[in-house]
């Protein structure tokens, strides 16, 4: 148990950098939680102008994820160990102790949980978002999508191509999508009163 704690708190501290803030920030384009929608994530970064400073977010927050899952697996040469540092380190982006527990709404962190954890998934969930982006143009819609859908494909017999995910990375899975489903209420009432603003919008 005393390993397990270890594991989630090393987890945890990984995936609380809130890179999002850190990357505007140094780059001198101010705070990101005061453009937009407030939120720490990439779409949001994208809308202070800098398409740069938002791959690199995109990149680092789902690093973060990956890493976490990476590195633990590998120490303990066990997929529980994984999704235990990987979900952890999802529930530091969206909860770090940085920001008063104030943070994301885990995407980004998500697609690195899924391609570290078993990359075909984490493949199939990103393609469906960068679908669902192209014809709706809702970067927080897109997410909804590839979330729900996520669990589904995680299910679909990946053994074809050698890699079949284990119980511990489905649950993992299940966790991270119900996360980003309840984080994104304030997007899914925007949407729904057709205020939610599109990729690539001027202002939020
Ligand atoms: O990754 C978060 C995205 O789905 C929505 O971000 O800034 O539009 O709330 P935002």
């Amino acid at each position: 148990l005393g390993t397990l704690a270890l594991v989630a708190l090393g987890g945890y501290l990984l995936g609380s950098i809130p890179f999002g803030v850190v990357i505007t920030r140094a780059a001198g384009a101010g705070d990101v939680r005061n453009i937009g929608s407030g939120n720490i994530g990439a779409t949001n970064v994208l809308r202070t102008g800098r398409k740069d400073l938002a791959l690199a977010t995109l990149l680092l927050d789902a690093g973060k994820g990956a890493a976490a899952l990476l590195i633990a697996r590998h120490l303990f040469d066990s997929e529980t160990a994984g999704a235990i540092a990987g979900g952890a380190a999802f529930l530091g982006h969206l909860f770090p102790v940085w920001l008063k527990f104030k943070g994301g709404k885990g995407v980004a962190t998500f697609y690195g949980l899924l391609l570290a954890a078993a990359w075909p998934l984490g493949l199939m969930a990103g393609a469906v978002w960068l679908l669902a982006a192209f014809l709706f143009r809702y970067s927080s819609l897109a997410a909804l999508i590839s979330a729900a859908t996520a669990p589904l494909l995680a299910l679909l017999p990946l053994a074809v191509v050698g890699l079949p995910v284990g119980l511990p990375i489905l649950a993992l899975t299940v966790f991270a999508a119900v996360l980003i489903w309840v984080r994104h209420h304030q997007n899914i009432a925007r949407l729904l009163k057709g205020e939610e603003p599109r990729i690539g919008a001027k202002k939020a």
